[in-house]
């Protein structure tokens, strides 16, 4: 839209403001020289338009107001200049250059404004997306965190106990698992309050797998309940992607939810989540089941915001998914599984080789 996608050479150079006024500065110079110099019957004026979708890119409302109006002065008074040339030819482009200049001015900023519209839309849809997901967890979520809870209950008692028998050894063990225990459900927590956070964090170097391995503590409850075999194979080395973990962590468990419904009314009941470097560098991660399987879907819409062929379907995760895999530069596909279910994919663009720890 507007300048952003017309000018893509320019870009980097425009991108270090200080030189941005300058360089515009220089193009109006031209522009209005050729204007006057040449004569009346060619609309040279025109090319102030550049100028204007430029300014759409990198200056706010009023700074693109006060360019075009910059340069609809110029082309006025370059009118005055010039000399040669039939006179009612020059009043015609000049009216079409102004005219040119403010309708461009004025739809440029209105498709800027929708721009930001959309996207401050999406990144609430999202998070409502994200939270909604959490809804899903719940209970499951709630049996995670009491497990530790528990634990902690029960060597609390013990280290009572051993206090009053004298033995400050084993106090000072169950002591130790607390505090583990306790750091358990901490993380757990930690992990959860980044998906009910309402803006999505920064890009960092993520390390795939880590964030898989997280993810998947998440959802193993709600997997054993349902009686289904979630397995991770997880590249032995992988690259880390220049990535925000929340987004990627949400489209990692919309596949997941996913494959979890699509496998709830089989017999066999696996859910498999791979990751691999792919052709080009890029590292690949698939969720595979065992489930119900494409047919009956049309692949070409599966990514289309609200298309859904459950009853109480949303048909938003998967078009959330797309939306944020393609804002990391990556692809977003699904194909039938062998011998049956379906396999999805998402690719992210890799930077340099990663551990398996994580550091961040
Ligand atoms: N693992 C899967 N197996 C079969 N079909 C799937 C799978 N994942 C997604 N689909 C299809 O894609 C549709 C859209 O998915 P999604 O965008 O997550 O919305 P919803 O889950 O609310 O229907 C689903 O309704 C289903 O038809
Ligand atoms: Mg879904």
């Amino acid at each position: 839209m507007s300048g952003r996608s017309s000018l893509p050479l320019l870009g980097p150079l425009l991108g270090r403001r200080p030189l941005l006024p300058i360089l515009l500065a220089l193009l109006a110079a031209a522009i209005f020289l050729a204007d006057t110099v040449t004569n009346l019957e060619i609309a040279v004026a025109v090319f102030y338009v550049v100028i204007v979708l430029i300014a759409v890119r990198y200056l706010d409302r009023r700074g693109v107001a006060m360019v075009a109006a910059a340069c609809m002065t110029l082309t006025v008074l370059s009118f005055f200049l010039t000399r040669a040339g039939a006179v009612p030819a020059g009043v015609v482009n000049c009216a079409i250059s102004l005219v040119a200049i403010a309708v461009t001015a004025y739809l440029a900023l209105r498709a800027a404004a929708a721009e930001a519209q959309a996207r401050e839309a999406q990144a609430q849809l999202a998070h409502i997306t994200r939270v909604t997901m959490l809804g899903e967890l719940t209970a499951s979520i709630a049996h995670e965190l009491n497990q530790p809870l528990a634990a902690i209950m029960l060597n609390g008692n013990a280290a009572r106990r051993w206090l009053a028998g004298g033995n400050p050894d084993e106090a000072g063990k169950a002591a130790e698992r607390i505090v583990r225990d306790a750091e358990r459900a901490s993380e757990l927590i930690k992990r959860l309050r980044g998906l009910t956070r309402k803006a999505a964090g920064k890009a960092i170097w993520l390390d795939v797998n880590q964030l898989i391995s997280d993810t998947l503590t998440l959802v193993e409850t709600e997997a054993g309940r349902a009686h289904v075999a979630l397995r991770a194979e997880l590249a032995g080395q992988l690259p880390r992607a220049q990535a925000d973990p929340v987004q990627i962590q949400q489209v990692i468990l919309n596949l997941i939810l996913n494959a979890l419904e699509a496998v709830s009314g089989e017999e066999e009941r696996d859910v498999t989540i791979v990751t691999s470097p792919g052709r080009s560098g890029e590292i690949v991660i698939e969720v595979r089941d065992s489930g119900c399987g494409l047919n009956g879907v049309e692949l070409d819409h599966v990514f289309d915001a609200f298309y859904t062929t459950k009853p109480e379907g949303l048909g938003m995760g998967l078009a959330i998914s797309r939306s944020i895999v393609e804002s990391h530069g990556g692809r977003i596909w699904a194909q039938p599984a062998v011998p049956r279910g379906a396999a999805f994919f998402f690719s992210l663009q890799a930077g340099r080789t990663g551990s398996r720890g994580s550091d961040q």
